[in-house]
């Protein structure tokens, strides 16, 4: 179901009867396409505090090579990183302020805001009290930017180790991603492909729930990006997965993944080689409030969310059915992280997700060199969410920072970024796509 409120104020009557009423604005994101794949124009590098990332081979190194013109100062920047992984006191977190206050109102629409900050864990309390409070300031600057302008805070060391996450994130691949905290650092081995254009070429991608919705989104990205999709769904849905694996030019796997063999039948119908990229997708609704619900909504929604995640996972892993710099991203929920009247059996799932991807990565980095990481969507446009009430669906769509939907393919967008080669530092990490939602935190 097409947002036509946000057409609407896309139209010059739209936005002056809308600016008039007081009602809210969303601003049409810029998304990635064919025709414009990257951002065009400058990009303001600032810093507050002494940052380690300076050097020769730092930070700079890295940004200039994103294809934006890096500036130190900018009249219409369509990007911002403040590097404040030098910011060690009161004194030097008031050099964020005083980075951003001139320059905020200048930032292009549907632009980028970037905080660099270090990793938490230092005695040193001053240094993580103003550390932290960089989240609280990114949160909220994420709230109140507005016109389509995301806001990200990142945790690194090593500004090479995360050239994949700031050419995403300085990307209109990333258009749904914002008040994120993300750390980079401590997963598995870190690979520059060969051809940024294509980091997947010659990896193996299997994605489940691939029939539709956000799984198919998620088929096509990756295969965009050189990989063969292995599309899995269930035999029921073999028409469509058929006619997507064969768009795709990738192959089809009609399989439940509920089934006790699964891991087993996805083993036999891999190459040789294994499998680089898993995606576990497929999920299930079957809401009612815990007082209503029978086991069996409990049962079938924690065995396809979660149980089946678990049990695949572990057979991939255990076979070695995962190469060496293999990635899993796996799909939690904004529900599951902040929960969500009527559904106790879906939260749990997804939770658990979360819980799951959180100790298994190191273990997954250390023994199999291969990265575990996790997708939380919020409100998607699919045929899932266009089945919610009008009004629901309207609470869901404006109860953002972005004031709209995402779209599949912004959780396409961003499990292609976790799956890249040069994203091994990315680990442990549950990343929402929701625009800022107001769910959770
Ligand atoms: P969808 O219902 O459109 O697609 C899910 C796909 O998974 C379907 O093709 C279905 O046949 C497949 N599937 C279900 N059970 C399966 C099984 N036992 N074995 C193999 N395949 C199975 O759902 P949508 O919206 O694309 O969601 C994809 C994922 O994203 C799910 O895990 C969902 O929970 C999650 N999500 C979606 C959100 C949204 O707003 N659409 C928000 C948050 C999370």
């Amino acid at each position: 179901m097409a947002d036509r409120y946000l057409s609407f104020t896309g139209t010059t009557p739209g936005r002056f009867l809308t600016r008039r009423l007081g009602l809210p604005q969303p601003t049409a994101l810029h998304r990635w396409s064919a025709e414009h794949p990257y951002f065009t124009g400058e990009l303001l590098h600032l810093s507050a505090g002494k940052s380690p990332l300076d050097g020769p081979d730092g930070l700079a190194a890295v940004l200039g090579r994103t294809g934006l013109a890096v500036r130190a100062r900018s009249e219409r920047p369509v990007a911002v990183v403040l590097d404040a992984t030098g910011v060690t006191d009161i004194d030097t977190l008031a050099e964020v302020h005083a980075a951003l206050h001139p320059v905020v109102r200048s930032v292009a629409r549907s632009g980028r805001v970037i905080v660099l900050g270090a990793p938490l864990g230092t005695a040193d309390h001053h240094q993580a009290a103003v550390q932290q409070a960089l989240e609280g300031f990114v949160r909220s600057l994420g709230k109140e930017i507005g016109r389509g302008i995301t806001v990200t805070l990142l945790r690194l060391t090593d500004a090479n180790a995360a050239e994949s996450t700031l050419r995403f994130l300085l990307s209109p691949k990333s258009a749904y991603v914002s008040g994120q905290v993300i750390g980079i650092g401590g997963g598995a081995e870190v690979t520059a492909p060969a051809d940024w254009a294509l980091p997947l070429a010659g990896r193996t991608a299997l994605v489940t729930g691939a029939a539709r919705g956000i799984g198919e989104a998620v088929a096509a990205t990756l295969a965009r990006d050189g990989a063969r999709v292995v599309c899995l769904d269930v035999p029921g849905a073999a028409v469509e997965l058929d006619s997507v694996a064969g768009r795709l030019g990738g192959t089809a796997l009609p399989l439940d993944i509920t089934a006790p063999d699964a891991g087993a039948r996805i083993l036999a119908a891999l190459p040789s080689e294994g499998l680089d990229v898993l995606v576990h997708n497929a999920g299930i609704t079957r809401d009612r409030r815990l007082v209503n619900m029978a086991l069996e909504r409990w049962s079938s929604v924690l065995d396809v969310n979660l149980a089946s995640v678990l049990r695949t996972t572990d057979a991939l892993l255990s076979a070695g059915g995962l190469a060496t710099g293999g990635r899993i991203v796996a799909t939690a929920s904004i529900a599951g992280l902040a929960g969500n009247a009527g559904q106790t059996n879906y939260a749990a799932s997804k939770a658990g997700v979360a819980g799951l991807v959180r100790a298994l990565a190191p273990n997954a980095a250390a023994e199999h060199g291969v990265t575990v990481n996790a997708v939380a969507p919020g409100f998607i446009e699919t045929k899932m969410t266009a089945a919610v009430p009008l009004f629901i669906r309207e609470a869901g769509r404006r109860m953002n920072s972005l004031g709209q939907g995402g779209l599949p393919v912004d959780v396409a967008e961003t499990t292609a970024w976790l799956a890249h080669p040069a994203s091994g530092g990315v680990n442990g990490q549950v990343v929402r796509v929701c625009g800022q939602s107001l769910l959770g935190a």
